[in-house]
């Protein structure tokens, strides 16, 4: 009877396209919806039975972009009427019904916390044609879905933390992403086991101010040496720190762990004490220079970027300075900087009321951070120029077919000539030129 079945009606493979903005969270939970649901990945929209866009709140533009992203994709409902659209992410989460209301063409609404649900709320819109919302903050079930992993990868993230409890002014994800869920010891080693079992050899965890994960007895940095000492991982990566959680016991394991990169990412924010007081970030200037110093003393040579916001409400001329000031101080290796975007239902959003920046001095503003920004980065890659790196190989470069690329211990490029057999390969290379985002090299004869 079964068989029977089965001839009648052949399993047709589905298709999914999934289009992804914003961070490696977002990166991370599109692998999740892709593993959620039963399905193969298409380049092609026009292919494809389900399309997804899991999208980015950070800032208004990037919203923006969401919104007019999915657009593109209502007239294929005409040619494949079966077609599902649906919006994920973080705009999802923000604006739930309303983004039903707006776009008559999208079938389903879902939030980052709502991901497991996927799989049932398919079900129901292929069964009984309707549309559905999901924008539950399920704590049970954060964690549930292992990452889908693309055979031939050699880096990989693994999530350990969801959600966020800082309070920062500005800032949208404790409204999208809910309040900070730590992911339990077990889990983590338990899904790293099983990537490195498939070939990875370089894994960031990632979580919203990753450092200040716990749980039960244990703190950020014993979980570096837990994951550290697993066999066939070469590389440890962690991403975003917040400047309050760094404690010894980060910095000691950082030290002493050698497969933990020389590298962090250390959001400032802004280089004023009053403007970090509007935004709430806990911490003074000296305190975040006195946490660089602490992890250039314990690793001399290690890397430091960072992010800025531009043009915060309330922010002077000699506060911006400040912001400078701090970029020459500490001379970051790179940095993301930012106009300042208000974000609905933020502190900020009420500071823009009364202490909103012109735009056009933020911009100005910000185009003078930039170019010192430049500045320091060439500086600090032309620093590297005659050093051997050792480097994990990724893959082939973007821009030229006949080299390889990765990035450095301390997160910068390096692309150098050779075959696809280094792929997963640990080399050392000389790095012969330092450019102005990357650096170039040779092995060693
Ligand atoms: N406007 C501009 N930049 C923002 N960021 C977060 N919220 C905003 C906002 N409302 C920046 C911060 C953060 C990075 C991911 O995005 O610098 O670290």
């Amino acid at each position: 009877m079964l068989i029977a079945l089965n001839l009648e009606s052949p399993m047709k493979k589905k298709y999914l396209y999934l289009e992804t903005y914003g961070c490696q969270m977002n990166e991370y939970d599109s692998d999740r919806i892709h593993n959620a649901l039963d399905v193969e990945l298409t380049r092609n929209p026009k292919d494809a039975d389900y399309i997804i866009v899991n999208t980015c709140a950070i800032r208004e533009k990037a919203d923006q972009k969401a919104l007019s992203s999915l657009g593109r994709y209502k007239h294929l409902k005409s040619s494949n009427p079966g077609l599902i659209i649906g919006m994920a992410g973080c705009v999802a989460q923000l604006y739930g019904n309303k983004l039903l209301k707006q776009m008559p063409y999208l079938d389903f609404v879902l939030g980052p916390r709502a991901i497991p649900n996927l799989p049932q709320i398919i079900s129901e819109i292929e069964t009984s044609n309707t549309r559905k919302i999901d924008i539950s903050f399920d704590i049970e079930e954060v964690f549930e879905v292992n990452p889908y992993h693309e055979e031939g990868r050699v880096s990989a993230f693994v999530s350990i933390q969801q959600g966020c409890n800082k309070q920062c002014a500005y800032c949208i994800v404790p409204t999208v992403r809910g309040g900070e869920v730590n992911r339990p010891m077990e889990d983590i080693v338990k899904e790293t086991v099983y990537l490195l079992s498939k070939g990875v050899r370089e894994i960031t965890l990632i979580g919203q101010t990753v450092n200040s994960w716990k749980h039960e007895k244990y703190r950020f940095g014993d979980l570096l040496r837990i994951i550290g000492e697993l066999e066939g991982l070469e590389r440890l990566r962690f991403t975003t720190s917040y400047p309050r959680d760094i404690t010894k016991r980060m910095v000691d394991a950082m030290k002493e762990v050698k497969e933990v990169c020389s590298h962090i990412h250390l959001p400032v924010q802004s280089g004023s004490d009053n403007v970090l007081k509007l935004m709430n970030r806990t911490y003074s200037r000296e305190w975040y220079l006195d946490s660089v110093n602490r992890l250039r003393d314990a690793i001399p040579d290690i890397a430091i970027s960072t992010d800025m916001i531009i043009g915060f409400p309330g922010e002077t001329d000699s506060d911006f300075e400040q912001s400078v000031s701090l970029l020459e101080e500490v001379e970051f290796d790179s940095s993301f900087s930012f106009k300042y975007s208000p974000r609905p239902g933020t502190v900020g959003e009420k500071l823009a009321k009364t202490g909103s920046i012109d735009d056009k001095i933020s911009g100005e503003r910000l185009s003078i951070f930039q170019e010192k920004q430049k500045y320091y980065t060439l500086k600090k890659n032309l620093e590297r120029i005659g050093k051997t790196e050792e480097v994990l190989v990724e893959g082939f470069s973007k821009h030229d077919n006949n080299f390889l690329f990765f990035f450095t211990t301390h997160n910068r490029i390096l692309n150098f000539e050779g075959g696809g057999n280094l792929v997963g390969k640990m080399v050392n290379v000389r790095v012969e030129e330092g450019l102005p985002n990357s650096l170039r090299g040779v092995i060693p004869n």
